[in-house]
């Protein structure tokens, strides 16, 4: 389970409340991961997981370069790898692999977007509208 913090805030609520969604779309798929239920019911966590990242990655990209945020162009293009990564897992998934898969999409996942968010995003605390 990751708490949500405040070293997770960037300040911006439209942003804060994306990942708070996100974090908690990654605990939901924990809960299903100890519950040991199916990769039936685990790819469409998944599959909201990758869908909801890209809405989130687009809305976010927009919004730092309203701001002037200097994390602009390293924010879009770790997206950009980290989208890719999302593609590559939900097809392997989508084609027969096993939850052992799951475990570490869930795993990798968790430890990017903590530390992407307070690495990257949260460059947006010092900005604003001009
Ligand atoms: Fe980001």
């Amino acid at each position: 389970m990751i708490p949500w913090t405040p070293a997770l805030e960037t300040g911006h609520p439209t942003i804060d409340d994306d990942h708070r969604k996100l974090i908690a779309s990654l605990n939901e798929l924990d809960s299903a991961l100890k519950k040991g239920v199916g990769k039936e019911q685990v790819i469409p966590l998944v599959s909201f997981l990758n869908r909801y990242s890209r809405e989130h990655f687009a809305r976010e990209e927009a919004h730092m370069t309203r701001v002037n945020c200097p994390s602009a162009v390293a924010n879009k293009q770790a997206h950009l790898d980290f989208a890719a990564k999302l593609d590559g897992w939900l097809a392997t998934l989508q084609t027969g692999a096993s939850l052992s898969l799951v475990l570490e999409v869930h795993r990798e996942t968790s430890r990017w977007i903590g530390a992407h968010i307070v690495n990257v995003d949260c460059k947006l605390r010092g900005c604003r509208l001009a």
